[in-house]
């Protein structure tokens, strides 16, 4: 297989701030527990008339222009989302139609938290595999949607948010996706999850008085999955290539839990400096963290031409996402 490189990043956020001291008027909580316990300061909440497909077509058209192409030259379009705009057609299909990109097919993907890493893994692979020229990958949430603004547990976690990056034939330099190690523990699906709404339990309205089609959330179950498999995978992943946390650049981290990624950054030995957290002004925007984080570690100077850099997310299933890329650009 050949590979593949990422050509472009765009990201949307969108601009009404929700911060800890208005999540204190809503429900029985505090600044400072939440940036204690989370390392959350404020999040960004999507107006009413934003759906899902709206933040995934900014987040593309940036990324598109970036590079300097049309929608009408992708291949295709994968949606990484929790929070669709409706149940079908998916997301990618919206996108493919409002962005002009007719040659496109695609799909929605679901993995929650992994989505975006899935996304590039999935991607790599259409294009390293030689039938793909322009693969767009979309991570878009709006999380705010789904979130009980009355669960304390829940609702100072998530804010929404979009981030999409262009995969394309890799050059010949050497830089480009390296390896991935991705896992599924269905087992913990119960911890996290949105419980009606599906053919399980279809909306009714039992189920919306039951408060069903919100995150339902086991905090401390999904807390200790995270910090043992994000150390675990990104430890595996690296040593299948004689590498250790010494060698990477650049760790971009799902952006779930300050403590859960410093307490992976620790065991893997990267400095803090060298680990991407911008959960301080996003909160967990589920797919779209990733690529958030990484148009921030761009910014800072952090991921250059060249770096080794490790991507890596926990989410609800469980899943779990861990990409090796030489970033392109
Ligand atoms: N404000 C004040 N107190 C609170 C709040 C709050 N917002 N939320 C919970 N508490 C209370 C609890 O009620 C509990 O009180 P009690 O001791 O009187 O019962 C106490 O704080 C401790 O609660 P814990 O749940 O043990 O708190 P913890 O330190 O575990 O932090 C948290 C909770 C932040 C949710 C943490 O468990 C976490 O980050 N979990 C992982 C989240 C995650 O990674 N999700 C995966 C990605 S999401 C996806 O895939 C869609």
């Amino acid at each position: 297989m050949d590979s593949a490189r990422i050509t472009a990043l765009g990201c949307y956020a969108p601009p009404h701030v929700l911060t800890n001291q208005e999540l204190e008027r809503m429900v029985d909580t505090s600044d400072e527990w939440i940036l204690s316990r989370t390392g959350i300061r404020e999040r960004r909440i999507a107006a009413p008339e934003m759906a899902t497909s709206d933040m995934a077509i900014e987040a593309a058209q940036v990324a598109l222009a970036n590079r300097g192409i049309e929608a009408s030259e992708l291949d295709a379009i994968l949606v990484c989302t929790v929070t669709p705009d409706m149940m079908f057609p998916s997301t990618a299909c919206l996108v493919q139609d409002r962005l002009g990109a007719p040659r496109a097919w695609g799909f929605d993907l679901v993995a929650a938290c992994s989505g975006f890493v899935y996304g590039l893994t999935t991607a790599a692979h259409l294009v390293g595999g030689g039938t793909h020229k322009r693969v767009l990958v979309i991570g878009s949430d709006t999380m705010s949607r789904i979130i009980d603004y009355t669960d304390r547990g829940t609702c100072v976690l998530f804010g929404d948010g979009a981030g999409a990056m262009l995969v394309e034939p890799a050059d010949g330099s050497g830089n480009g996706f390296i390896d991935f190690l991705n896992e599924v523990d269905g087992s913990g699906g119960p911890s996290l999850m949105m419980p009606a709404g599906g053919s399980r339990r279809p909306a009714s309205a039992e189920t919306v008085a039951q408060r069903l089609h919100f995150v339902h959330q086991e905090g401390q179950q999904v807390f200790k999955y995270a910090v043992r498999k994000m150390y675990e995978c990104c430890r595996d992943l690296l040593a299948r290539h004689g590498l250790t946390g010494k060698d990477v650049a650049a760790l971009i981290p799902h952006q779930a839990n300050r403590r859960i990624i410093t307490a992976a950054a620790e065991r893997l030995g990267i400095d803090c400096d060298r680990v991407i957290v911008n959960i301080d002004r996003y909160g967990n925007t589920t797919a779209a963290t990733i690529p958030l984080a990484t148009r921030d570690a761009i910014e800072q100077g952090k991921l250059k031409k060249g770096d080794l850099v490790v991507f890596a997310a926990v989410g609800a299933g469980f899943t779990v996402g861990v990409n090796l890329w030489r970033w392109d650009y």
